[in-house]
């Protein structure tokens, strides 16, 4: 829920008439009377955030959804909804879907920190880096096709140098431990404690079942450390990161 739906200037956004009628057509092309999770899926500068929350507490209560969710918004809006969900007794956001990959750590910041606080489920989203953490991308090395060679938005995301020298360093340590880097990056990123579940992409069955192996690679804290480590860890939520002194002085 967010992007356009249709040439109508009002189908899209979080506006209540527009998540209104989305979820309604959801049910119908569904054939079903309930959505379990419904996402609002980045921020709507347009609409204040009480009305999606108000519309998103009486699809609840008409049984149409049980539980709101949220993906791409920042924490402090996020903790901004939850604050007005509690302030008003209306439904709160239970599950969050940031992005979260060995290259894409921004997450670990805020968002999970929040959703630990806050008691949140995390789904997270692109645990290969839509392929960039699969082997076969480098510094010096990417295929003939793939989303990050043919999709423009993708290869900006990931088109980083520190990106692609942070693949290598890592394909280099899948390689060495014997798992296929597909398979790694997944149990990676699963293995973080605030990580309900990684949402994996596939193109093929072969895919899937790389990532699906990730079940079966015993991560220990030890080994998440060590692949922590070969990228860089994203800056703290603060410049106030001396250890503070009890008095405050
Ligand atoms: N909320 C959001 O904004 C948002 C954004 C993105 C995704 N999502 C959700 O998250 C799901 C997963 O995201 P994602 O597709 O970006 O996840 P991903 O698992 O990071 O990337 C999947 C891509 O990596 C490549 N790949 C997968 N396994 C491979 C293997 N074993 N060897 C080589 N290449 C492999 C394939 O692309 P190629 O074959 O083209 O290389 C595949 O499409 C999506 O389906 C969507 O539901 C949500």
């Amino acid at each position: 829920m967010f992007y356009p739906t249709g040439p109508d200037v009002n189908a899209q956004g979080l506006s209540r008439r527009h998540i209104v009628r989305a979820v309604e057509a959801s049910l119908t092309r569904l054939g079903t009377d309930r959505l379990d999770f419904y996402f609002v899926h980045a921020f709507d500068e347009n609409t204040p955030i009480e009305q999606t929350l108000r519309a998103l507490d009486d699809l609840q209560r008409q049984g149409k959804i049980l539980y709101p969710a949220v993906s791409n918004w920042a924490a402090w809006r996020i903790a901004t909804a939850l604050g007005i969900s509690a302030k008003e007794a209306l439904a709160r956001f239970e599950l969050v879907e940031p992005m979260y990959n060995l290259v894409k750590r921004q997450a670990e910041v805020e968002i999970l920190p929040l959703a630990a606080a806050e008691n949140l489920g995390v789904i997270t989203y692109s645990p290969l880096g839509a392929g960039l953490l699969t082997g076969k991308y480098g510094a010096e090395r990417r295929p003939d096709s793939g989303r990050l060679v043919d999709n423009a938005r993708y290869a900006d995301r990931y088109g980083l140098d520190s990106d692609l020298a942070t693949a290598d360093r890592f394909t280099a340590f899948a390689e060495e431990l014997g798992v296929e880097p597909a398979t790694l990056a997944v149990a990676w990123t699963m293995a973080h404690p605030m990580v309900t579940a990684p949402i994996v992409g596939a193109r093929n069955l072969s895919q899937l079942e790389d990532s699906l192996a990730a079940l079966d690679v015993e991560m220990t804290p030890d080994l998440r450390e060590r692949i922590t480590a070969l990228s860089p860890t994203p800056a703290p939520a603060t410049d106030r990161t001396e250890t503070l002194k009890s008095t405050w002085t």
